[in-house]
């Protein structure tokens, strides 16, 4: 049996607008704040700007049955609210800890405007403690935090939002996280609680978890490359066991992203801060710095041993397929250290239009290609596997195409008079 509640997101962004949206969608009545008054307006309208499939429907449904709301306004937003969820940016601050001054100063805000009895989450990824924190800056006897982390990935949120693997609610008040747990009943996925400080710190654990996977895949790939195994053939073989897992296995130009740079340096940070050196985590970030180095090394190697002067053809700037997003973009990391040393960067992402710093971005990809001493795929958008790779090898000026996310068709390339190189495979000159 589920009870409608009354709910107001502060912040929408992916994480605010996939949560209030969805949340109206399972029935609750929502309204959403953000400060930005013309996205307030352009959200009115029904337009969002984030690239996330289904967010678009969702939201005009909820505001065409009355359920979902927009202001400007925390005040009205949260007048008769029964849950108040904070989604809010938690960015890399000083020395790589999260800064919380948009939580703290929303949390300051809150004080005294909150109806009696308002449960607050906190969804946004902030070090433990911070659900503290925000019930010191309420102070409100009557009103518990709690931390409820979400686990969205870009590109599918509103799929894991309403598919969970798990909910997690923490809260020190078993009956706010109770309340909290009952908002997604309806969902019927493994809902855990726990006390707030853990809920803080699954986050952390989980998503550097998942780093420390892609590092060591990506560690793996380049052992294979020197010993003459196939990395996919490894990670397949892996996968199967169920203790492992298929997921998350695959090697690339390294991670990035709004969530997992940011993570990682603060669960060192969150480590050092109770005197602990967390070397698995460091170790985590460094061998994805050592993975956009490799990629560069491979692309010098292809243009003759220097870049300077070299021109570079990239395809894919947003950190994976399906974002718009540039935030921590591994393609973007490749591209600055390929400038760096000299080479003349023509790039095309699908999704990419505005001009970015050190190179050149095109609207279709054969201009990315033309004159290209060597072209690198970064993104694995699926059109790329469809170019047209005769006219690509017309266009280029080299026979390189370095695909960081083993994501082309080897024998299109081959027919078409390319040489494509992959991650973590014997290269194809060197196995005769
Ligand atoms: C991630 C977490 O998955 C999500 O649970 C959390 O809430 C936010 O951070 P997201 O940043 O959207 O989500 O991206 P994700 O799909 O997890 O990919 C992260 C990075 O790893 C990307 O750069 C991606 O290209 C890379 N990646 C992922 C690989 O290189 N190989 C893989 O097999 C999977």
């Amino acid at each position: 049996r589920m009870f409608v509640r009354r709910i107001a997101v502060v912040g929408t962004g992916y994480v605010g607008l996939t949560t209030g949206a969805c949340l109206a969608s399972l029935g609750h009545r929502v309204v959403c704040a953000d400060v930005d008054v013309l996205k307030v307006s352009r959200l009115r309208a029904g337009q969002v700007d984030i690239l996330e499939p289904g967010l678009t429907e969702l939201v005009g449904e909820g505001q065409a049955a009355g359920r979902l709301h927009f202001t400007a306004d925390l005040t009205t937003a949260v007048a008769d609210a029964e849950v108040v969820f904070l989604c809010l940016p938690t960015p890399m601050g000083a020395g790589g800890a999260a800064d919380l001054s948009a939580v703290e100063s929303v949390a300051r805000d809150l004080r005294e405007v909150l109806p009696y009895g308002t449960v607050v989450v906190c969804k946004s990824t902030v070090p433990v403690g911070t659900s503290q924190r925000v019930a010191a800056l309420l102070g409100r006897e009557d009103v518990a935090v709690v931390s409820n982390p979400e686990f969205l990935r870009e590109g599918s949120a509103v799929r894991d939002f309403l598919h969970p693997d798990r909910i997690v609610v923490g809260s020190d008040s078993p009956q706010a996280a109770e309340r909290v747990a009952a908002l997604f009943a309806k969902l019927g996925a493994p809902t855990v609680l726990m006390d707030a400080a853990s809920a803080e710190m699954v986050k952390y654990a989980a998503n550097c978890f998942l780093a420390m996977k892609l590092s060591y895949v990506n560690a793996v790939a380049e052992l294979c490359e020197l010993v003459g195994a196939d990395v996919s053939s490894v990670t397949d073989g892996m996968g199967y066991d169920r203790r492992i897992g298929q997921s998350f296995l695959k090697p690339g130009p390294g991670w990035g992203g709004s969530c997992l740079p940011k993570d990682t340096h603060a669960m060192v940070q969150i480590a050092e801060s109770v005197g602990v050196d967390f070397a698995l985590v460091k170790a985590t970030i460094d061998t994805n710095h050592r993975q956009q180095r490799r990629v560069v090394d491979k692309v010098r190697d292809a243009v003759g041993g220097t870049l300077a002067g070299a021109r570079i053809g990239i395809l894919g700037l947003a950190f994976k397929a399906g974002t718009n997003d540039l935030r921590d973009s591994p393609a973007l990391a490749v591209a600055e250290l390929l400038a760096f040393e000299g080479a003349e960067l023509v790039a095309h992402d699908p999704e990419i239009r505005e001009p970015l710093v050190g190179m050149t971005v095109v609207d279709d990809p054969y201009s990315a290609v033309r004159d290209a001493d060597a072209v690198v795929l970064l993104t694995e958008w699926p059109e790329f596997r469809t170019l047209d790779w005769a006219r690509v090898a017309g266009l280029m000026n080299g026979v390189l195409v370095l695909d960081t996310r083993n994501h082309l068709d080897e024998d299109a390339l081959r027919r078409a008079g390319l040489v494509r190189e992959g991650l973590g495979r014997k290269q194809p000159a060197a196995a005769g």
